[in-house]
């Protein structure tokens, strides 16, 4: 695993142009929920890419309707996707159906996995997956000391009680997709997340700070910050 730490002023736009480089080979794509990556998508709707090469997914969302305000699916759409050209629009656009529970809502998100990655693979290779931190170092919908936490063999699971706010239940990528990933990439700002980050990226990893984590085997880990967020990052 190849690993970068990289303190930029605007870490939206850094991300938005690693995005943009997969963006233009085309291949699989998995994008974060939350708000901070909200700036990201913007820039790269506003970037005249052909993402038709391309299929899009979200590690996480919440269970909840597509259309409420808490589903990421929602704000990915408003932010990125229902703003290109519709010729130039991923030719997958995947959403977790929330809406059906987070058991249920996994085992179809997995299936739709399954149907669009290889048949028998193992694990599903992303070109690309984008993550956020929570304050508490959870990723994705992967929260410190929860069972999903130890999932080996499934590619998504259910989290009925999630740690942090929109207190709704979940569906997750297990740590080994993120493992298996090409490319993953943290999108981390401000100083609510600079202790986190320490635990995260500077402490030795463990469950107790679930994005510490996250390590490709093959892939890269890319970790871009803000000043603020890095505060508390011994580099
Ligand atoms: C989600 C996200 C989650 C997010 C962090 C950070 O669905 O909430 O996938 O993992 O990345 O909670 O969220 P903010 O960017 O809003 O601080």
């Amino acid at each position: 695993m190849s690993r970068e730490i990289a303190i930029v002023s605007d870490p939206a736009a850094a991300a938005a142009e690693r995005i943009a480089t997969v963006v233009r080979r085309g291949g699989q794509i998995a994008l974060a929920g939350g708000s901070t990556p909200r700036r990201a998508y913007e820039l790269l709707a506003g970037m005249d890419l052909d993402w038709s090469r391309c299929e899009l997914w979200l590690g996480d969302d919440r269970c909840v309707a597509p259309d409420h305000e808490h589903s990421n699916f929602k704000m990915v759409g408003e932010q990125l996707v229902d703003r290109l050209p519709v010729c130039r629009r991923p030719h997958g656009w995947h959403r977790i159906p929330g809406e059906l529970g987070p058991e249920r809502a996994a085992d179809a998100f997995e299936a739709e996995l399954r149907a669009a990655f290889p048949a028998g693979v193992e694990l599903p290779v992303f070109d690309l997956i984008l993550l956020g931190i929570g304050p508490d170092a959870h990723t994705a919908s992967l929260f410190p000391g929860d069972a999903a936490l130890g999932e080996r063999k499934r590619w998504a699971v259910g989290v009925e009680t999630p740690g942090m706010a929109p207190l709704v239940p979940r569906v997750t990528l297990t740590l080994p997709v993120l493992d298996a990933a090409r490319a993953v990439v943290f999108l981390v700002s401000g100083a609510d997340k600079a202790e986190a980050v320490a635990r995260a990226f500077g402490d030795a990893p463990g469950p107790d700070a679930p994005a510490s984590l996250v390590a490709p085997r093959q892939g890269s880990l890319t970790v871009l910050l803000d000043e603020p967020a890095a505060a508390r990052l011994a580099l």
